[in-house]
């Protein structure tokens, strides 16, 4: 395989351990998430530098909103600041910036802010951003199941000609290929609910670093121990 081969085309990461690193620094759960914004930018910075097309990051679950209203305010007040902060450096770097999740629950302010992200973005080259907004996996497929219902109830599509296509074709992910490489911080080891129909094939890692911890080079120590693995896809080599 070339080296080329061994780069992950996709990326994706569950930031998890802001809360910890809030509370291991005697600050506010809040304050811990805002630190998270730097390791987005790294991860950027380091994604762009090793090629890799697509980096998909779980921001927000839709478990979240049982979280008090403080910590769910102040993550939405960081989401928007973040998205207008950001834009220009993200034009920069020519990053495209995408949602998947359902956005209709969000505020029509969060919602303006996000579109208007995606907007001036639009037609990035370097990587695309694909930020997980009110997402979890089982409302994706359900939202999935549901359309493609629909359009079996309308006539359009046969229950029988319904293949993984059809169902890959109707998910939020739709436009993307599946993650090559889930990565999830903070050493928990688990998917909560984040692309599970699309981690079929995934690479894990699960460093213990809490993410706002999270550098460059972590982001490089991942994609290394990518370019170790030996993905066979069921096959034998
Ligand atoms: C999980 O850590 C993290 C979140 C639910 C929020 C992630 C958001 C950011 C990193 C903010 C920056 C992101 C963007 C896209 C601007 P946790 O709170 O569950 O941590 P814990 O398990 O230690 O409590």
């Amino acid at each position: 395989m070339s080296e080329q081969k061994r780069i992950p085309q996709h990326v994706a990461i569950i930031m998890d351990g802001n809360g910890r690193w809030a509370g291991l620094h005697g600050k506010e759960r809040y304050e811990g998430h805002a630190a998270g914004v730097e390791p987005v930018r790294a991860s950027l910075r380091a994604a762009a530098r090793w090629g890799v097309k697509y980096l998909t990051l779980y921001a927000f679950s839709t478990e979240n909103w049982g979280r008090p209203s403080a910590e769910v305010d102040a993550l939405m007040e960081l989401f928007c600041q973040s998205v207008v902060n950001e834009t220009p450096e993200l034009i920069r770097q020519g990053v495209e910036v995408r949602m998947i999740g359902d956005r209709s629950r969000f505020s029509e302010k969060v919602q303006k802010y996000l579109a208007q992200a995606e907007e001036r973005t639009a037609g990035g080259k370097t990587l695309t951003l694909i930020l997980a907004l009110n997402y979890s996996s089982r409302d994706e497929i359900t939202r999935a199941v549901r359309q493609i219902a629909r359009r079996a109830e309308a006539g359009e599509i046969a229950p029988g000609e319904i293949s993984e296509a059809t169902i890959g074709a109707a998910l939020d992910t739709a436009p993307y290929p599946d993650p090559d490489l889930i990565v999830r911080t903070s050493g928990e080891q688990r998917l909560s609910n984040f692309l599970l129909w699309q981690a079929s094939y995934a690479e894990f890692w699960f460093p213990e670093v809490l993410w706002p911890d999270f550098t460059e080079r972590d982001f490089d120590a991942a994609v290394e121990e990518y370019a170790r693995r030996d993905r066979r896809f069921g096959l034998v080599k």
